[in-house]
């Protein structure tokens, strides 16, 4: 993989700009572990799923085997995405701009003759693969190579499902107001920084898992396990709708809610903003 570039310092917390949406990209996005989906989400041999993370366009597949893996969705011919598709089923992938095929894990297999590789030493065309880990039935990857990191307990309860919802925000006020409202002794509820709040109640689990796609534009994967999927949908539409109006707020200057879970995250972000250089 190409070395990343120097980080870019950043001096406050911004909700509407690309160029602080970038500097994140490498300040926050590029260190640690960060949640890619649902186990269950790829749950065949040959499902995949495609994601803009952060800035970091990544592809978590399932192999002929069973076997899980996080490859960088950047063919090694031009560097252009491999699949658009934001999830399926495949046995190969095949670029969609002039043909280079790799397969399930990653090999480069195939070029049509006029873009043919000229040098056929083995490995040094297959996508990336990055650092992988699959706890409490997520899939996580990391970019630069992260070696410990929290991960959420297992639930101890099996995945129903996973809700996707678009919500026009940035992430920030996405995992602000997921965090609003809730006590740090609340022993029902816990968040992992940077991307996954876990709420449990009765025997019903929920992980909401922030994915930030663009500046103003967020996904949040609400997996459901030990329940019903079908019930969980109204409280996705409602973080929706509060999601969108926080972001007309941030967009005129009013600050998040205060709460101290709150705080927490704002003290991560200071920290991250504060390691770049
Ligand atoms: S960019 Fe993928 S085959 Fe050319």
């Amino acid at each position: 993989m190409r070395p990343l570039k120097r980080r870019v310092r950043i001096q406050t917390i911004d909700y509407t700009q690309g160029d602080a949406f970038q500097a994140e990209k490498r300040t926050v996005f590029s260190q640690g572990w960060l949640p890619l989906c649902a186990e269950g989400q790829i749950g065949k041999p040959g499902d995949f799923l495609a994601q803009s993370i952060g800035g970091w366009s990544v592809l978590g597949v399932r192999d002929q085997a069973g076997a899980v893996r996080v490859l960088r969705n950047a063919c090694r011919h031009q560097n252009m995405p491999v699949t658009a598709q934001p999830s399926g089923n495949c046995q190969n992938f095949r670029c969609r701009f002039h043909g280079w095929t790799y397969d399930l894990q990653g090999k480069f297999l195939s070029a049509p003759p006029p873009v043919e590789p000229a040098d056929k030493t083995p490995g040094i065309h297959d996508l990336a693969v990055l650092p992988m880990r699959q706890m409490a039935g997520l899939v996580f990857f990391a970019i630069e190579g992260a070696s410990s990191g929290f991960f959420p307990p297992d639930s101890g309860q099996p995945w129903s499902g996973t809700i996707v919802t678009d919500i026009a925000c940035n992430w920030k006020v996405c995992m602000e107001h997921l965090l609003g409202g809730q006590g740090t002794s609340e022993p029902e509820f816990a968040w992992f920084w940077p991307l996954l709040v876990v709420r449990r109640s009765g025997p019903v689990v929920l992980v909401e898992q922030v994915v930030p796609h663009t500046f103003l534009r967020t996904k949040l994967f609400t997996h459901v396990f030990g329940g019903a999927v079908e019930a969980q949908k109204f409280s996705a539409e409602s973080t929706k709708a509060a999601c969108e109006h926080e972001q007309k707020e941030r967009a005129d200057g009013t600050p998040a809610r205060g709460s101290a879970l709150v705080a927490q995250f704002h003290q991560r972000l200071a920290e991250a903003y504060a390691g770049s250089s």
